[in-house]
């Protein structure tokens, strides 16, 4: 099936590589045309891969007047703006003993407050559709946490109460609030924690034991959730915060 997202404009921020950039191909894969926000000019040539389908803009977003700038520059070059989905993130693991305060900050300003801003620039442009959907990457860090990743599971868990709260305030619009939280994905943004647990051995030893399924996912497959969110197939879903994790969290 495709043209599920035909006519849908769509930013998406953090999508170079790995998690965004597969939801990135499936949105173009279903004809949505597609804003790539990172701080990371790498985003360029991703962009170019989806041709005329998609387009690159460069943002930090832990500072408000460069979100502000992606939001309004994303939507002149999209023509208006149906779904916004924030999927940039940073990791720092440690011991809550040895964590540095900065590390924290940094955490929270890029996974946390982040989808603040985000949320305070797109959704006047949303406002202006008669549906809209915004979809927040969490983590399953933010529903349960492990060891290590304190301030990583507090900035997520921030992010799924964030995304409630902006449900109700947006229901009334008929704009839908939801966050993905996978669990382990086969990344190299998990190398802080990989490097805490003790290395790869280790870390794949821990997978086997704790994920029902026995692996980490592929990117790949957390992109249908992003597909499925930013259509109208889920026009009654929103202040949800779906897992997908092998079934860790109900294990
Ligand atoms: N890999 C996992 O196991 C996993 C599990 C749960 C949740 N997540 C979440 O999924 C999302 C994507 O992770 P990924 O594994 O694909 O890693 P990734 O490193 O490929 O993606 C993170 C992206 O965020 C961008 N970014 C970071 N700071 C930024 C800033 N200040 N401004 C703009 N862009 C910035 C990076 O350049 C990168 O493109 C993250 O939010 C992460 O927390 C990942």
């Amino acid at each position: 099936m495709t043209g599920r997202l035909a006519g849908k404009r769509i930013i998406i921020t953090g999508a170079v590589s790995n998690i965004g950039k597969e939801a990135v191909k499936a949105f173009v894969a279903e004809d949505a045309k597609v804003v790539i926000g990172d701080r990371d000019e790498a985003g360029a040539a991703t962009a170019r891969e989806f041709g005329a389908a998609a387009h690159f803009i460069k943002v930090d977003v832990t500072s408000e007047e460069s979100v502000r700038n992606l939001i309004e520059q994303g939507v002149a070059w999209l023509g208006g703006l149906d779904v916004l989905c924030q999927n940039a993130g940073l990791q720092h693991s440690g011991a809550v003993t040895e964590f540095e305060a900065a590390k924290w900050d940094a955490l929270f300003n890029v996974n946390a407050r982040a989808h603040f801003f985000g949320a305070k620039y797109a959704v006047p442009h949303l406002r202006k559709g008669k549906t809209g959907s915004i979809i927040n990457t969490a983590s399953l860090a933010g529903k349960r946490g492990g060891s290590g990743m304190t301030a990583y599971s507090a900035s997520k868990g921030a992010v799924i109460a964030f995304t409630t709260a902006l449900a109700m305030e947006l229901a009334p619009d008929n704009i839908r609030v939801n966050a993905i939280c996978p669990g382990w994905v086969d990344t190299a943004f998990n190398q802080p924690a990989i490097n805490f647990m003790g290395g790869t051995a280790q870390q794949a030893k821990v997978v086997a034991a704790v994920v029902p399924l026995g692996r980490q996912a592929v990117s790949s497959e957390i992109a249908p959730m992003f597909v499925y969110l930013a259509s109208d197939e889920s026009s009654y879903m929103t202040a949800q915060a779906i897992t997908i994790d092998g079934g860790v969290y109900n294990s």
